[in-house]
């Protein structure tokens, strides 16, 4: 928990940041999780993993803007990334970040920026999800979410478990009719104030959100979880609640990230679950990077090795 909270502390060091982008190993070890710098590499990324009969979606790598530019270069991205999953005909979403696309710099003009990204997903039958932040931003993205709905129903918004306030949250998304929701742990360092710190709790809240919205009443108000993890145990324990409640298979999805637990992603979507595999691509892949390192030790421990014998 100590390193884990260390690492997420540092993803936010820009001194490290310089330092860490500039060494080659890095960005060779960074490449297991990131598809590639390119729009192409990430395209070729999404037609591999199609080809396996895995679902994508597909983020360019960004966050915590400063300046209104980059606030639109994210979004002009993110337009030519739809352009190129329509023009190949691939099977993948988009996923966003809302501070990619200038919310610390005013809420209107992320809105209207989102808006740009979701209108021109809506007019080619593409799908957007918003990631979530950390807890400064919970509200705010949730706010813009529900604004969005208003006009669009293409879009989606993810809830993270180790959140206390995460149930109250589904219950009103279910609702309101609009819980199209990815429903993940978490991936930022939160204070117990206001965050389950055990992973046991954290576990079992994830599992209470999934059966809220896999409930009847709240599949037929439009609910649709994508389940985002590649904890195994929460795995079996959704598969043998589908099983039993006979949940039909498109009612719900499995999600993983690029690069991890590639064999389970694989096995899910031979058995016929539905598979997305979010894969990010682009230069601004330290932060994104480092929440990874933080998951699990032993990747912080290839990561020095390969450090250590450059
Ligand atoms: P947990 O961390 O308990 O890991 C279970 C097992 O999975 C590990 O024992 C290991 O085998 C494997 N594993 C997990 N992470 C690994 C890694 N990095 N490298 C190698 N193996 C690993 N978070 C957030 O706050 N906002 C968001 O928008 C999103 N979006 C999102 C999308 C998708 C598709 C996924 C899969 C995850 C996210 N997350 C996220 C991240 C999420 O909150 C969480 O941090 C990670 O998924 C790790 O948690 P697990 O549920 O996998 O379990």
């Amino acid at each position: 928990m100590l390193l884990r909270n260390v690492l997420l502390s540092l993803s936010r060091s820009q001194g490290l940041q310089d330092l860490i982008v500039a060494l080659p190993v890095a960005r060779r070890v960074s490449r297991r999780f990131v598809a590639g710098e390119t729009l192409d590499e990430a395209i070729a990324a999404v037609q591999r993993v199609n080809a396996l009969g895995l679902m994508a979606t597909l983020n360019y790598l960004g966050e915590s803007v400063t300046s209104e530019s980059d606030a639109i270069a994210g979004r002009d991205a993110y337009l030519e990334a739809l352009e190129a999953i329509v023009s190949a005909g691939l099977d993948s979403h988009i996923s966003i970040k809302l501070t990619q696309l200038g919310l610390d710099l005013g809420e209107d003009f992320c809105y209207e920026n989102v808006e740009r990204i979701v209108a021109y997903a809506a007019e080619r039958g593409r799908f957007v999800r918003i990631d979530m932040e950390d807890s400064s931003y919970t509200q705010r993205t949730l706010d813009l979410y529900r604004r969005l709905r208003r006009s669009y129903d293409n879009v989606g918004v993810v809830i993270q478990a180790y959140l206390y306030r995460s149930r109250a949250d589904v219950e009103a998304l279910i609702e309101e009719g609009i819980a199209h929701i990815r429903l993940c742990k978490g991936a930022y360092a939160e204070p117990p104030s206001i965050a389950y710190p055990a992973r046991r709790d954290v576990d079992e809240n994830l599992l209470r959100l999934v059966w809220m919205m896999l409930a009847p009443e709240a599949r037929e108000r439009g609910a649709y979880p994508a389940i985002a993890t590649h904890d195994e145990r929460i795995i079996s324990r959704v598969r043998a609640y589908v099983y039993h409640h006979r949940v039909p298979v498109d009612a719900y999805e499995f999600q993983m990230l690029y690069g991890v637990r590639r064999d389970a992603q694989q096995r899910l979507a031979d058995e016929g679950y539905r598979m997305r595999v979010y894969i990010p691509y682009g230069t601004h892949w330290y932060p994104y990077f480092m929440r990874r390192l933080a998951e699990r030790p032993a990747n912080l421990l290839f990561f020095l090795r390969a450090l250590l014998e450059r």
